[in-house]
């Protein structure tokens, strides 16, 4: 038997409820926000990523799905969903529409990774992109908005964790004191935060070798490094967060693994496990960096995985079950045809309806009803079809009554 590709997952029809209830509230939530759904394609130019989500980073060196077609071009599956939104943003001349452009999705992302609990190579992202506002009161809206998310999926075991990383201006001063704190000790590093040193000496924090963590321990922080500017963008975003009753935590630590972010970084980790759930930051200069006009931008997105597995926790009751509201059931060939008209109209109605279609005796009708936990059954033969009288039985209670075929629709809601 062919089996599925390692980290690849089936999502199977007793789960796929949850899934549509996810989503929905997503995408429900984000409407009330103004946010439209864009859907990019899953392969691009390898290109876009490696400048878009940056070089020395672990999802472009190292957890890419990178092929060439048949035409030569090198194609990357993409990894993330922020740099196939900003390049089509750019493509389709999205910038002449009123400021800010709120975009949503809900896509598949395919990543290279050490499989392990919360890490697939193909994993699905909700996510939420804003063009066009540089205000710190579209990071609280943003961050505020969330929160909504999260509390209307009942999700109570995250916390909410904020950082600040700079504009470029910051960055400058505070990756000569990181190059300054690390330089010493650098040949005790890996061999990956050895050959980013020079250039990108930021990703040298988010390694997750435990040798390199330790040697973090004591960085400087990108919080002390802040411009006049971003450190009131940090400031009152904690203040505005303050008066909305939003609980968070500043975490230093948090860096993100990904080049293109400035300023705020947030993430929404799992107090049980210390995944993270949900991320996003500011990324004012990506729209740039791939061709368009200077455009600041905010976004984040959750690891739908991610998320089911927090939200199992907190709703233990979620009722998965698609509920058959009425089974048919008949007695002879012309009441077969007979009910396969009936159930057709029922249909028509919006109902969930179902008849045998696999010539089952009457008997064995009945027990694949009560499988599927029908809400009610009815059984036609030639008497019901010559006085258009039926017995209704609500299968929960066992009460039986009698009603006229046509008002079946009445009778069960
Ligand atoms: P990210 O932090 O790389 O950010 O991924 C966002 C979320 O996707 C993570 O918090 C996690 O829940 C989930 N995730 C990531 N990798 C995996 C994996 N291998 N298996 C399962 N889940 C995973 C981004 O991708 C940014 N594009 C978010 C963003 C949007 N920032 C601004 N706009």
């Amino acid at each position: 038997m062919i089996q599925k590709l390692k980290g690849t997952k089936d999502i199977l029809p007793e789960e796929i409820k949850k899934w549509q209830f996810i989503e929905y509230i997503a995408k429900d939530t984000f409407e009330k926000y103004g946010y439209e759904e864009i859907r990019v394609p899953v392969i691009e130019k390898t290109e876009l990523f490696k400048r878009g989500v940056g070089e020395d980073t672990d999802v472009v060196q190292k957890e890419m799905y990178i092929f060439d077609d048949k035409g030569g071009r090198s194609i990357a599956l993409r990894p993330e969903g922020t740099a196939g939104v900003v390049r089509s943003y750019i493509e389709n001349g999205m910038s002449s529409k009123p400021s800010p452009i709120k975009f949503w999705y809900s896509m598949p992302m395919y990543r290279y990774e050490n499989v392990q609990k919360g890490r697939q190579r193909e994993f699905h992202q909700i996510g939420v992109e804003l063009l066009g506002s540089g205000s710190y009161l579209a990071d609280v809206e943003m961050i505020e908005m969330v929160n909504l998310f999260l509390n209307k999926l009942n999700i109570k075991d995250v916390e909410l964790k904020i950082n600040s990383i700079g504009c470029g201006n910051c960055r400058k001063k505070y990756l000569e004191a990181l190059k300054d704190f690390i330089r010493p000790n650098l040949n005790e590093y890996c061999e990956v935060c050895k050959s980013r040193f020079e250039k990108n000496p930021m990703r040298i924090i988010d390694c997750k070798e435990e040798k390199c963590k330790k040697l973090n321990l004591n960085a400087p922080k990108t919080i002390d490094f802040l411009c006049e500017e971003c450190k009131t963008h940090f400031e009152k975003i904690k203040e505005m967060l303050d008066k909305l009753k939003i609980k968070y935590v500043v975490d230093t630590g948090i860096v993100r693994g990904l080049d293109y972010y400035t300023k705020t970084v947030f993430e929404f980790v799992s107090k049980e496990d210390g995944l993270t759930v949900l991320g996003g930051g500011r990324y004012d200069e990506l729209v740039e960096e791939l061709g368009g006009e200077k455009t600041p931008a905010i976004g984040f997105a959750t690891g739908v995985e991610r998320l089911i597995d927090v939200f199992d926790k907190n709703n233990p009751d979620f009722d998965n079950s698609n509920k058959l509201k009425l089974f048919v059931a008949y007695i002879g060939e012309e009441a077969n045809l007979y009910v396969t008209k009936l159930v057709s109209d029922l249909r028509k109605k919006g109902i969930y309806v179902e008849k045998d279609i696999m010539d089952r005796s009457l008997n064995a009708q009945f027990k694949y009803a009560n499988k599927k936990n029908a809400e009610y059954v009815i059984t036609i033969g030639e008497q019901e079809i010559n006085t258009g009288k039926v017995e209704l039985k609500e299968m929960n209670t066992g009460n039986v009554k009698t009603i006229n075929i046509e008002d079946i629709e009445k009778s069960i809601f």
